[in-house]
Parts: C-alpha cells; sequence; structure tokens
C-alpha cells in the first residue's frame, strides 16, 4: 500500500465514523509559546482537552505534520526522524477507550489488512479496561504486555494534560539482535510501535501532582512512515515510497549505492531526513539564527551538511534534495510547491555559508583535539567552536566522540551563559504585571457590547475602579475605570486599539481615553473625571469618538482586504502573525520568507484600492467553527474559538474575496476605506515580513504631504514637477563633474608640492634619497604623498614625518630596485620612529610608524637621511639595514 493511500484510507475510515478532519497546524505553533515545535497531534486540540475552549466537534481527525527536536541525534536508524507525519483520531468528551481500541484494530487489522498474529498490545499496569477491550479483539494473553509509567503514559509536556496509554506494536518476528526482544526495547528490530491511543483524562501541575480534566478523551497518533513500513514489508523507513526518490536523488548525486556500508547509509538517511525537515520547517516560516527555532534548524542543516561531505558531496546538495521533496510531496502539501523558490534559496544560501566555515571548524577541533592532554574538549574551546566557527555543541560532540573524545557539557554551558549575560546587561526589561486583585475585583463583571451596531447607548454604571482597586465613587480630576451594563465602546482586542469617548452621568462626565476587557468579560473604560463625580448605580449615556472609531474601522476593513490580497499576490503561505489597527494607521505582520518587491506592493495596492472602488458589502454572521473552516474561512491557529464563531466577510468580484474569523468593528461598505497606500514594507525577524499602510484621510494627508515635497523640491530646482526628476539628474551630474574637476585642482596643486618636496632629494650611487617633514592630514594623506614620490624618485627612498594630531608619524618607502638589494622599509621606519619614542614597521617597499614626542621630529628625520645615505652607498647585498647597525646609530647618533 503506497502511503497517500494510507493517508487517504485513515481519514475516511474515522470520516465514516463521524470524525470532522482539521487542517494540520504548522510546525510553528503559533498561539502556544510554550513550545518550540508543533511535536504531537494533539497539540492543536490541547484546550478543548482543557476546557478552555469548545472544541468545534467531539469527533475530530488529522494528519498533523510534526517535528521533534529530542530525536534529532537519533537519525540515522531505520526508524527515528524529526519530522514526520502523524495520523490521529480525536475525542472530546465523546467516546473512551473502547471505541478507540476496537477502531484501531478494525482498521488495521481489516482496512490495511495486517495480520492480527502479528500485532501486540501493551497497556498500562493496571489498566483492567484496556485489557478487556484488547482481549475483545481476540488480541491473547500473551500478546497483551503491562508496563509502568516509563512506557505506557504521555505527557504533553512537565505541565499539562497526561494519561495512559496503549500501544499498538507490530512484530517482525524474532532477529539476531536481541533473541527475548519485547515492545519496549527500544532502537531493536524486531517490535515497532505503529500506534498510540492516550486516554487523555488527567492534567499534571507543575508540582507534579495530578487532578481530572473536565472531560474523558482521546488522543492517538500513528506516524505514516513507520506505518508505510509496516505495509510495504521493509524494516527501513528509507526504503519506503516516502523517501525512495530522496536516496535516489543522494545516489545519483553521490555515485554511491544505499546500502553497501553502514556508515554509507548512516549518512544517507541522516541527509535524506534533515533535508526533507528542512524544508517543511522553511515552509512554514522557520529561517536560521542563534536561538530557539533558528538555532535547531541550523542544527538540522547543518548536522546535513557535515555528513554529506563525508559522502563527498561538495555542492549545495540539501537545496538539490529539498527540490526533489517539493516534487515529491506538494499534491499532499500544498505550502511547499507555494514557496518553492524562498525554501530552495534560503537553505541553499544557508548550506553555502556554513560549507565555508566547516572545514575550517574541524581543522580547528582536530587540533583541539591533538593539543588535549585528556579526552575531553573544554567548554571554553567548544564554546569557541560554536560561537567563531558556527559549529553546533551537538556536531562538535559527534565529530569528537569519533576520536572517543568527550565535550564538557557544563563548561560550555557556563561559557554560553557568561556570553548571554554580557548581552543581557544591557536590556533588561520589566514585564507589566496584571493586576490580579483588580481582575478578581471584576470577575463577576460581564459587558454586553452593543458597538457593532450602535455609536451611542442608555445604560448604567456597574462597577468603578480607581488606583487599581474597586470603588464606589469618584470625583473630578480622578483617574478612573469604567464599567458598564451595555457598551458601544470596542475594548481593545483582535489588534484593534480600544476605543475613546465619553461616559455622561447626571452629575458627571467621564472622558474615555482607552477600552480594555479585564477578566473573563468586563469591560473598562480607562479615563478621567472631568465634571462632577460619578457613583455606581448611576444611569449613563456612553458615547464613542465617532470619529476616531470610523478611522479605526477604515484600517480594520483594509487589514482583510491586505490579508486576502498578499494571499492572492504571494501565495496562500501567506498567514498573519500579528496587527495593529489604530485610527491613523495599520500594521500587518505576516509570514513569508523573502522581501515583497516593489512590484509586489504595487500590485497588492492596486488589488485592495479597486476592491474599494468596488464598494461591495462587508457582511458579518455567525456560525459554527467547523461550518467556517470548511468553507475555508481565515482562522488564526493558537487562536482560541468557541463554538460559535463571527465571520467578517468581503464577497468575490474584483480579482479576491476575503473571510476572516474576526471579533472587530468594520466599515459597512469597502468604499468607505477610502483610499489606500502603503508606506513601508520591512523584515520583523525570521520569516516575518511587516507592512504599514494608510487609509481614508491619513492615506490624503500623506499623498498631499508627497505632493507638497514634491512643490518644495521643484521650487529648489526650478521647471514644473514632470521635470523635477530630470532636473535633479542633471544637477547631480554637475555636482559630479565639480567634484571631479575640484579633485583634478587638487591633485595637480599636490604635484607641485611634490615637485617642491622633490628639490631636497639627494643622488647617491644612480639613486636618490629624500627626507622630509610634509603636511598631511591622515596616514591615508602620507601614503598618497610617497605614491606620488615614488613615480617622481624612480629609484630611491623616502622618509617622510608628519604630525598627526600634534604626534610624530613616519612613512618610509623603497622602491622595488632597491628593496631588491635588502633595503628594508620597516627596518628604516622603525629605527626612525624609535627616535620620537614610537614604534612599528611593515613591508619592504612601504612602511608606517608613529612616535610619541613631537619635538623629535626633525631629529628623527635626520637619522632618516644619514640611515638611507648609508642604505645607498653600501655594495648591493650588505646595504641591509642590520639592527645591530641601527642600535649603533641610535646610540651614536652618528650612523
Ligand atoms: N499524543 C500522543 C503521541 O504523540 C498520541 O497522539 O504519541
Amino acid at each position: 500500500m503506497k502511503s497517500s493511500e494510507v493517508r487517504k484510507a485513515f481519514l475516511s475510515y474515522f470520516a465514516e465514523r463521524g470524525h470532522v478532519q482539521v487542517p494540520s497546524l504548522p510546525l510553528v505553533p503559533a498561539g502556544d509559546p510554550t513550545l518550540l515545535f508543533t511535536s504531537a497531534g494533539m497539540v492543536q486540540f490541547k484546550p478543548y482537552f482543557m476546557g478552555l475552549a469548545e472544541a468545534p466537534a467531539k469527533r475530530m481527525s488529522s494528519i498533523q505534520k510534526v517535528f521533534r527536536a529530542t530525536d534529532l541525534d537519533e537519525v540515522g536508524d531505520t526508524t527515528h526522524l524529526t519530522f514526520f507525519e502523524m495520523m490521529g483520531n480525536f475525542s472530546v468528551g465523546d467516546y473512551f477507550k473502547a471505541e478507540a481500541i476496537a477502531w484501531a484494530w478494525d482498521f488495521l487489522t481489516n482496512v490495511l489488512s495486517l495480520p492480527p498474529e502479528k500485532l501486540w498490545a501493551t497497556i498500562y499496569l493496571d489498566d483492567e479496561v484496556a485489557h478487556d477491550n484488547w482481549r475483545k479483539q481476540g488480541v491473547p494473553e500473551e500478546r497483551i504486555i503491562r508496563y509502568g509509567e516509563d512506557q505506557n503514559y504521555w505527557f504533553s509536556g512537565d505541565v499539562g494534560p497526561c494519561g495512559p496509554d496503549s500501544e499498538i506494536f507490530y512484530d517482525y518476528g524474532p532477529q539476531d539482535d536481541c533473541p527475548s526482544c519485547e515492545p519496549a526495547h527500544d532502537g531493536h528490530r524486531r517490535f515497532v510501535e505503529i500506534w498510540n491511543l492516550v486516554f487523555m483524562m488527567l492534567y499534571q501541575h507543575e508540582d507534579g501532582s495530578r487532578s481530572e480534566l473536565p472531560t474523558k478523551n482521546i488522543d492517538t497518533g500513528s506516524g505514516l512512515e513507520r506505518m508505510s513500513m509496516v505495509l510495504q514489508g521493509t524494516q527501513d523507513a528509507y526504503a519506503t515510497d516516502l523517501f525512495r526518490p530522496s536516496i535516489e536523488r543522494l545516489e545519483a548525486l553521490t555515485g554511491r549505492r544505499y546500502g553497501d556500508d553502514p556508515a554509507v547509509v548512516r549518512a544517507f538517511r541522516i541527509v535524506a531526513e534533515h533535508s526533507r525537515a528542512l524544508t517543511f520547517l522553511v515552509a512554514d516560516g522557520v529561517a536560521p539564527s542563534n536561538e530557539g527555532r533558528g538555532y535547531v534548524l541550523r542544527r538540522v542543516l547543518r548536522r546535513a551538511v557535515y555528513f554529506g561531505r563525508g559522502l563527498g558531496l561538495t555542492g549545495p546538495f540539501v537545496s538539490e534534495l529539498a527540490a526533489t521533496v517539493i516534487g515529491q510531496m506538494s499534491d499532499v502539501h500544498p505550502e511547499l510547491q507555494h514557496q518553492r523558490t524562498a525554501i530552495i534559496r534560503l537553505i541553499r544560501d544557508e548550506e553555502e555559508r556554513f560549507s565555508e566555515t566547516l572545514r575550517r571548524g574541524i581543522e580547528i577541533l582536530e587540533q583541539t583535539m591533538d593539543a588535549t592532554s585528556g579526552k575531553t574538549i573544554s567548554g571554553d574551546d567548544a564554546f569557541r567552536l560554536y560561537d567563531t566557527y558556527g559549529l553546533p555543541r551537538e556536531l562538535t560532540r559527534e565529530i569528537a566522540s569519533e576520536k572517543d573524545f568527550a565535550v564538557d557539557d557544563a563548561g560550555f554551558d557556563t561559557a554560553m551563559e557568561a556570553q548571554r549575560e554580557r548581552a543581557r546587561a544591557s536590556q533588561r526589561f520589566t514585564v507589566d504585571e496584571m493586576d490580579a486583585e483588580l481582575a478578581g475585583a471584576l470577575a463577576a463583571q460581564k459587558s454586553e457590547f452593543v458597538g457593532y451596531e450602535a455609536m451611542e447607548a442608555e445604560t448604567t454604571i456597574v462597577a468603578l475602579v480607581k488606583d487599581r482597586r474597586s470603588a464606589t465613587t469618584v470625583s473630578e480630576g480622578d483617574a478612573c475605570g469604567v464599567v458598564l451594563a451595555i457598551t458601544p465602546f470596542y475594548p481593545e482586542g483582535g489588534g484593534q486599539v480600544g476605543d475613546s469617548g465619553e461616559i455622561a452621568t447626571p452629575d458627571g462626565i467621564v472622558a474615555v481615553e482607552d477600552t480594555q476587557t479585564v477578566g473573563e468579560g468586563a469591560i473598562v473604560h480607562y479615563g478621567r473625571i472631568v465634571r462632577g463625580e460619578v457613583r455606581v448605580g448611576d444611569s449613563a449615556t456612553a458615547t464613542v469618538d465617532a470619529g476616531r472609531r470610523a478611522a479605526t474601522m477604515r484600517n480594520h476593513t483594509a487589514t482583510h482586504l491586505v490579508h486576502a490580497a498578499l494571499r492572492e499576490v504571494l501565495g496562500t503561505h501567506v498567514r498573519q502573525t500579528g496587527s495593529l489597527v489604530a485610527p491613523d494607521r495599520l500594521r500587518f505582520d505576516f509570514s513569508h520568507n523573502s522581501q515583497v518587491s516593489p512590484e509586489e506592493l504595487r500590485l497588492v495596492e492596486r488589488l485592495v484600492n479597486a476592491k474599494v472602488r468596488q464598494d461591495v458589502g462587508v457582511s458579518t454572521r455567525q456560525t459554527s467553527y467547523q461550518e467556517a473552516i470548511n468553507e475555508g474561512v481565515i482562522a488564526f491557529f493558537g487562536d482560541k474559538y468557541g463554538a460559535e464563531v463571527r465571520v467578517v466577510e468581503v464577497p468575490n468580484g474584483v480579482a479576491f474575496a476575503s473571510a476572516e474569523l474576526c471579533g472587530g468593528t468594520h466599515c459597512h461598505h469597502t468604499g468607505q476605506v477610502g483610499l489606500f497606500v502603503i508606506t513601508s514594507e520591512g523584515s520583523v525577524g525570521s520569516g516575518t515580513r511587516r507592512i504599514e499602510a494608510l487609509t481614508g484621510e491619513w492615506a490624503e494627508e500623506w499623498a498631499a504631504a508627497q505632493r507638497s515635497r514634491l512643490h518644495e523640491l521643484t521650487a529648489i530646482v526650478g521647471g514644473g514637477p514632470a521635470e523635477v526628476v530630470e532636473r535633479v539628474r542633471s544637477l547631480a551630474g554637475e555636482v559630479d563633474q565639480q567634484r571631479r574637476r575640484l579633485a583634478r585642482l587638487e591633485r595637480d596643486q599636490a604635484r607641485g608640492s611634490l615637485q617642491g618636496i622633490m628639490q631636497g632629494a639627494e643622488a647617491v650611487n644612480g639613486s636618490s634619497f629624500l627626507t622630509a617633514r610634509v603636511e598631511a592630514a591622515n596616514s591615508e594623506g602620507m601614503r598618497e604623498l610617497a605614491d606620488g614620490l615614488r613615480e617622481q624618485i624612480g629609484s630611491g627612498i623616502v622618509v617622510l614625518g608628519a604630525l598627526l594630531d600634534g604626534k610624530p608619524a613616519f612613512l618610509a618607502m623603497v622602491t622595488s630596485d632597491l628593496t631588491g638589494r635588502g633595503v628594508h622599509a620597516g627596518e628604516i621606519v622603525k629605527q626612525v620612529a624609535a627616535v620620537a619614542g614610537g614604534g612599528g614597521g611593515g613591508r619592504p617597499e612601504l612602511a608606517q610608524a608613529g612616535g610619541r614626542d613631537a619635538s623629535k621630529l626633525d631629529e628623527a628625520l635626520e637619522l632618516a637621511g644619514e640611515l638611507a645615505r648609508k642604505s645607498l652607498t653600501s655594495p648591493p647585498g650588505a646595504s641591509r639595514v642590520a639592527s645591530e647597525d641601527l642600535s649603533v646609530n641610535k646610540e651614536g647618533g652618528n650612523g
């Protein structure tokens, strides 16, 4: 059975049993900062298991892309993978052990036709219910094995949902590596785990204690690669159709065969597995960096490059394999095709960059091992290899272990921490802690929001806050928070800022500056009493600042249009990762791996403006989460949605349609957005871009400002706006010409002064020497002067002295005919500078040095003259200014 058939069979089996299929989360779980990567199928169901959000359906299924960094170093054997696809069926408080077991058995034996006698089950110690259900399927007692928590308990982390589980193993029959093998023997060849059924019913707290979850749930996971392996009659995941294309590509690239030599086999697996994982990681927005996800990506890539080199690969082969993976898997994972160019480019750049440093790093590592007396590489050395040569610690360890060396991990951590501390020292930040007391006081309050339809409401004050505590009365001048029974004020959320406006009671007025939700549902209006006093229980008229709100709505609707237009122009991999919707601007962050070109930006702008001109209605409706997802409405992974959701829609017509789950306030018609302009585009970290844009009157103001700038420019350069570019260009050309003329003049002048300096040259034996005190701005200026003199002097020695910033500076220059005879500028200048209390040196042809004592400048130049004369009068070969001569010269002062 082909892997594609396994995927289909799994999904349709569970669809027939009432499971709603949900899409895979990306590998980067947007909503869960505690997780580096999506590491299990259950990640997206966690809030449902915990009762934090209502599940869209009680029965769900998925094929989840999973990345497990913890298995990175194991990759190379037959079964361990960092990236894999996990098929799973899930129940949120619906069916439990009996159905989960019966369906797993039925699917394996009847749909996939695996022989029942090849299947074993493991259960948690005293799980009699699981035991009895396996017996009911006909599994004999001797193939039901009981294990403790280390084998048959699944945790979603140190803290979080957990529960006993039951695993299903496929038995390949007795193998040589372990005569009395059992399922728990990980890494042995007889058994392979093909399905894990977790009975997710408990929650583990920080202190290790466990309490019951609100519902009893099922979470199952079955690796597609292992299942395919079993079904395709192999014991090697890399022999399945999932890896075959990559292995074949590698055979072609290396000219070696997969299967001959164990070291080659291992390297093949590592390169193939890692290249595949990298392709998916980059597609989901991970970019190389030195920490977090980006660092894991680097480790994976660097390990692949290292083992590829061992296979004799030098060119960019990881990106070659990425292309193979994209070609092979895009029908199931279209995000690969959409990002094809970006994926290949990013991987190629990174592997090229690393290949260069790797060679040097390995060299240093080998030298370090040679120089180490024991068998441990110090933490400092390992850290230097990491920090300077980009060798991940794990790779250092792996390379070192080939020579039986270990790495001092604790020492590495200390070195790393010391560096982090240095980096951190200047940028500590404080965390604005949530005021728990206030949240507690307002927990009982729930305000009704009527701001979708109304900008004004008659209501009552149900709570007041002053100095972050609840109060009954607040008076003129006081800063306060007001909670109303009903309010048209939108509380900040979904990127949209909170409303401002006014609350008027019979005795007072509150100027509201901001609105926020506190606790579960209290909407707090923050502001100041500008007149009288207000009390809990007062009737009140709440009025939103309508102009500000309208401007905010324009930006919110535009944000949806930008999102849809970006997906249209750049591809559907574009996902919103953050936004700010304010009255005066909008900011939109999204996943995309390369810069958006000016042409693409212009296209986005045009699409949005076309949609605005089309003036279509923006509609909102309530529906079920599942309905919305089935319709392809954009939801934000990681956001918590209830079973009922609000969909904001802009229909198709010109170019694109938009539909998003959103609680924000919007224009009724796109025409109300007015003019839309993008003002900037840039990067905000790995794989994320940011667009800033304006709408309505803010966009008009922006356009007007551009025009007045143009007018100003026109007034300066003359002519009309249409000619301004031409004029500026020709002015710039003129400036350039003038600059060149000036440079010529300066050169001529310099040549004149060169000739002046040259007057002081003395001829000796067909060469000349020249010492001079000159004016120069810096040592660069001295070099220019020397270059000029070199041309003039033909054959000879030049020594220049100057005061630079009040300090003596020297330059010695020797023409090449004389360096051939052993005259050395470096040695001359060293000795000359010593007179003025300095030092220095350099090449035989040209050398510079500094001194300390400005009053010795002339004396030093005198010595220079003597040295030069002596060099020219000594016979060839003996003219070398040796240091003994020089010390005599210096002490004797007469050369
Ligand atoms: N959460 C379990 C696992 O990842 C079953 O899906 O193995």
